[in-house]
């Protein structure tokens, strides 16, 4: 076989054979194809895009180019994977309440990238919490409490990492087949049996539209199903940030504040709906039992005795979510006020996520290192009305960045005179 004949089938839109899939892949993973066709083929791939066959044997052959774990000691294993946000906790609110339905949520999570947040960046700012375990611990601490989140580790999806890295300097990131195997190929090397995907549209997220969204949706779930995992997917707006909460020790409070029934209704509303997911592809019940089911959780507290009692096995001081001890505070914090009258028309979720970056909550280059009390939390958002010089936010961060991270904060809301319509937080499921 020889990787020109594959890259020329491509070019002339001829479907690749799996053996000619495999052949990539194993060639991608060993490092004998070089770096300049891999990129050819990936192009072919971005413009001539590929059928339901070649994605599959695509993903498989990727999930199995390093580690798989092996979570068949565990019953009722669910991961919950986000395209990614801001101010996107829920990983930390639907994982106890799935858990407290009997689901084992054994999760890999990343950290930040960009503008969005990640959900180790959030649990390192519990002082103590370990993200990083050995397997036979990882797998020990999910049976006995139902959860555990840890960072990513070990060589899963090897294959992906080279591809992905290429994609990234060859404008190659944006094609849906090669999205969906990257994302998918990483989840079913991560073991577990049900797999629910939270796949966001809007200004913050990576998908810009519901209809991009809802076909990235739609090849994941198909390469899940197809994989012989229950896969489904929730198509989310991410076009406001969720919740009010943005920066880690801010979201991992806002995230106790929905788990003790008292967290804003969007996020909580996005929690329940992700953790029915979770519950009732595992278990097959109804989604109205389902749905019932997390919020029975939410409001009996089982779910916030979850959160407390993973959090605690992993090291973490657990008194921080009961409020017996207290985060870290901010070094600084300053009050955005808005210039205008009028109703929020628009916020661009993306400038509130680099505005958070700013602050010093995420990370602007490689090696730096996050404030965890950093961040920023909203006042008003979408559709409130605001008087001039009432505050519509607080940015928390070193005395010196929060001028710039103010100003960028202001860039991100637009004003108007007519109260826009609501938007619904989940636009379709997908199973
Ligand atoms: N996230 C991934 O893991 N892969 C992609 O291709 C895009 C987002």
């Amino acid at each position: 076989m020889r990787m020109t004949d594959i890259i020329e089938k491509k070019r002339d839109r001829i479907e690749l054979s799996d053996n000619e899939i495999k052949y990539f892949i194993s060639g991608v993973t060993d490092k004998s194809i070089p770096d300049y066709q891999i990129s050819a083929l990936l192009m072919a791939i971005l413009l001539n895009g590929m059928n339901k066959r070649e994605i599959l044997t695509l993903t498989l052959e990727m999930a199995k180019s390093g580690d798989v774990l092996d979570l068949s000691p565990l019953s009722h294993t669910v991961d919950k994977h986000s395209t990614g946000g801001v101010g996107d906790k829920t990983t930390l609110i639907a994982a106890p309440l799935a858990a407290a339905l009997g689901c084992t949520v054994a999760k890999m999570s990343g950290r930040g990238l960009g503008f969005t947040g990640g959900t180790v960046d959030k649990l390192e700012s519990i002082t103590g919490y370990k993200t990083s375990l050995d397997i036979p611990k990882f797998k020990e601490i999910a049976g006995k409490t139902g959860m555990c989140v840890v960072g990513q580790s070990g060589n899963f999806a090897p294959a992906d990492k080279r591809l992905y890295a290429i994609r990234d300097v060859t404008a190659t990131v944006n094609s849906i087949p090669l999205i969906a195997s990257s994302i998918m190929s990483k989840k079913l090397a991560a073991g577990a049996q049900t797999i629910v995907l939270d796949v966001k549209y809007g200004s913050g997220a990576f998908m810009k539209t519901p209809e991009d969204a809802e076909a990235l949706a739609r090849e994941m779930v198909e390469i899940g199903n197809g994989a012989g995992r229950n896969t489904s997917a929730l198509i989310t707006d991410m076009d406001i940030p969720l919740g009010f909460a943005i920066g880690n020790a801010l979201e991992v409070k806002e995230a106790v504040s929905v788990l003790s029934g008292k967290g804003p209704a969007d996020l909580t509303e996005l929690c329940v709906a992700l953790a029915a997911q979770m519950y009732s592809c595992s278990f097959k019940r109804s989604e109205s039992e389902s749905k019932a089911a997390a919020r029975a959780a939410l409001e009996n507290g089982s779910a916030f005795e979850v959160l407390k009692n993973a959090v605690s096995a992993q090291g973490g001081d657990e008194k921080l979510l009961t409020g017996e001890h207290s985060f870290a505070a901010p070094h600084g914090c300053k009050e955005v006020l808005a210039q205008n009258n009028g109703y929020i028309v628009h916020m661009n979720s993306e400038l509130v996520g680099k505005a958070a970056v700013i602050s010093g909550a995420g990370r602007e280059t490689l090696n730096d290192k996050i404030d965890p009390s950093a961040g920023i939390v909203l006042n008003k958002k979408y559709g409130d009305y605001v008087n001039a010089g009432e505050p519509i936010a607080i940015v928390y961060g070193k005395k010196e960045k929060l001028d710039d991270a103010a100003d960028e904060l202001l860039n991100a809301y637009s004003f108007g005179d007519k109260k826009p319509e609501n938007r619904p937080i989940i636009y379709k499921t997908v199973r």
